[in-house]
């Protein structure tokens, strides 16, 4: 589709952490399941001076730790003879001339190119500007387009001048701000599970849906990265994105037809109606021990456990409360959605009238074990009335096979190559979730906004975002435990 000259993949940010955990492994894989174009040039660029065999050296290292299983030394020798460093700063206009230069002579004249941006995000506007400065960003024979790395901005007016700068030197057409979470499997398949199927979505609303609650939970702190997260926070890292996405995929209308504009067009439409979130909704937390962690400061407020209560106005989901909440430093790795049905009547059976009979649950489990759960009450076999809840289940490992899931960054580069933005960000929404988001940001700068707490590493979060469920009289849950939790 539209790649028939070849494609060159230019990575802007080569030597970085993205690059080796995710883009380099995705493209080999990419390449391994035949799925690249036959002429293609992987370019990697970044300031450190490298040869490209010690560049190769690399990769090779990062694809066999990150690639799962499919390594092999055949394939790789195949790969890399793809694989090409451009040393230079692109934020300098001269140093990224020389990068050009070394592109032409790798390309055809009428090669497509793919640029990733994958650097640090106060770059973006300086390398996109270069970028259109030399004439690198005009379809010329091939295809131009740029796939942007998240944050895309740190707050809507930056999020607004950066799409302005984009749009300047690229049309919408040829941009795709990533978010890896529309990548996952687990993600694409809510709207499929939603749409494909006939007996979900008759129930799929305030009728019949009591609260829906989103874990995004990790384990892992904030490690080396606490440069980008302590401005960051959990909010733009996960929040904005990520967990946003999902609600949006789990609650928007169906599009008439499963392409780019219908689909973004729906998803606008639904975050659209996202109710401004109350403050006194929300808990922010640190974990114990971050402040002492290096390149954190001092007195850092950042938080890196959230959660909070979202409503969306409209006909559907009037009243349905949406919990959601993302932290680092957790019990286990584990996301899920979490949709809670209403009880039924309590008339005929007791046990319906007790709180330890829970209502039917439905759990989508973007990652790990990936499936879906659905929890219903039976009768204990041998008693009278009692009743037990019990789970059916769908796990992609059982019935896909163990390599049966693709990593999120294969499926987006591809989509990128084939022209395909279906699974990427719009710049109206993107400005929306900012939009969204900001004024949380903004509120818990000022006095009015409750104070940050702290949680102990390796447990669920604070106290507080317990009480937050509370005061309605829900808990959070998750659909079961993951290993190695009690
Ligand atoms: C990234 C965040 O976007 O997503 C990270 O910047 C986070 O902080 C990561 O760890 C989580 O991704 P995944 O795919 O491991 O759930």
């Amino acid at each position: 589709m539209g790649d028939a000259n070849g494609v060159t993949v230019v990575i802007f940010g080569a030597s970085g952490d993205l690059t080796q955990r995710k883009l380099i492994p995705a493209l080999y894989n990419l390449f391994r399941k035949k799925r690249l174009p036959d002429e293609f040039n992987i370019v990697g660029v970044s300031r450190t001076v490298l040869a490209h065999e010690q560049f190769r050296d690399d990769m090779r290292d990062s694809v066999k730790e990150f690639s799962g299983d499919t390594f092999t030394d055949e394939n790789w020798k195949e790969f890399a003879k793809h694989i090409w460093y451009s040393p230079g700063d692109a934020a300098k206009t001269d140093q990224l001339d020389k990068v050009k230069t070394f592109l032409e002579s790798k390309e055809n004249g009428t090669s497509n190119r793919l640029y990733y941006l994958s650097v640090a995000p106060n770059l973006y506007p300086t390398i996109v500007n270069n970028l259109g400065q030399l004439n690198m960003t005009q379809d010329n024979g091939g295809w131009r387009r740029i796939i942007i790395e998240k944050p895309f901005g740190v707050d809507l007016e930056s999020a607004l001048k950066l799409n302005k700068i984009v749009q300047s030197h690229f049309e919408e057409k040829q941009i795709y701000r990533i978010d890896h979470y529309l990548g996952k499997e687990t993600a694409q398949n809510i709207l499929f599970f939603r749409f494909a199927n006939t007996i979900f979505e008759p129930v799929w609303n305030r009728n019949y849906v009591d609260n829906v609650q989103i874990t995004v939970a990790e384990t892992v702190d904030v490690g080396h990265r606490a440069a980008y997260y302590d401005e960051a926070g959990v909010v733009r890292d996960m929040f904005q994105n990520h967990i946003l996405q999902l609600m949006a995929l789990v609650t928007m209308e169906p599009p008439n037809a499963f392409n780019a504009n219908d689909l973004r067009n729906e998803k606008l439409k639904l975050l659209n109606a996202i109710r401004p979130i109350a403050l006194s909704d929300t808990v922010r937390a640190q974990y114990e021990g971050y402040l002492e962690t290096e390149g954190v400061a001092k007195k850092s407020q950042t938080p890196t456990y959230a959660a909070m209560k979202l409503y969306i106005d409209n006909w559907r989901w009037q009243g349905v409360p949406f919990y959601l909440r993302s932290g680092k430093a957790l019990k286990a790795k584990t996301s899920q959605i979490r949709v809670r049905f209403q009880r039924p009547p309590g008339i005929m059976l007791n046990a319906m009238n007790d709180e330890s009979c829970t209502p039917n649950t439905l759990t989508l489990f973007i990652q790990p074990d990936e499936g879906i759960h659905l929890n219903f009450q039976a009768k204990v076999p041998d008693s009278s009335q009692d009743t037990q809840d019990v789970d059916m289940e769908f796990s992609y490992q059982k019935t896909f096979g163990a390599q049966g899931i693709p990593e999120a960054y294969e499926r987006l580069i591809l989509d990128a190559i084939h022209g395909d933005p279906v699974l990427f960000t719009r710049s109206d929404e993107i400005e929306r979730l900012w939009a969204i988001i900001d004024p949380v940001l903004k509120g818990w700068e000022t006095q009015k906004a409750p104070p940050i707490v702290t949680y102990k590493p390796g447990m669920w979060g604070p106290k507080e975002a317990e009480e937050l469920l509370k005061r309605d009289n829900h808990v959070w849950r998750l659909a079961y435990k993951p290993e190695g939790t009690e």
